[in-house]
């Protein structure tokens, strides 16, 4: 069995929403301190939706697949779905991770989480609950 799946290879080459959002209303960063791999993530909202959503990732294979795949997960999605997003979903949408590679999947979810967290920052009215 090839080590990675061809969705991770298809993400790896063709990745989808790569770049930046000028005046983003959200913007998360994350890094993995061990591998040294970075992660950035851009999010447009309005009214609620995930209108659009751009990444910057300097890492390897894996770490670009799932943020690609990330952004196509949450796109078009409302803030409350993108807030649930897993990194065990990623990993699956992807057809799945070698076990060493899971944690790429969490910088995805975990950037997309700080671009949300930032967006709630600079719009605490927009809180669920509040
Ligand atoms: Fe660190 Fe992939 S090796 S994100």
């Amino acid at each position: 069995m090839a080590l990675y799946s061809e969705k991770v290879m298809d993400h790896f080459r063709n990745p989808r929403n790569v770049g930046v959002i000028e005046n983003a209303d959200g913007i998360g960063e994350v890094g993995n301190a061990k591998c040294g791999d970075i992660m950035k993530m851009y999010l447009k909202i309005e009214d609620d939706i995930v209108q659009d959503v751009k990444f910057e990732t300097f890492g390897c294979g894996s770490a670009i697949a799932s943020s690609s795949m990330a952004t196509e997960l949450i796109k078009g999605r409302p803030v409350s779905e993108a807030m649930q997003l897993t990194n065990k979903a990623v990993a699956e949408a992807l057809d799945g991770l070698p076990a060493y590679k899971l944690h790429c999947s969490v910088l995805a979810e975990e950037a997309i989480q700080s671009a949300l967290n930032n967006y709630y920052e600079k719009h605490p009215d927009k809180k669920p609950g509040d």
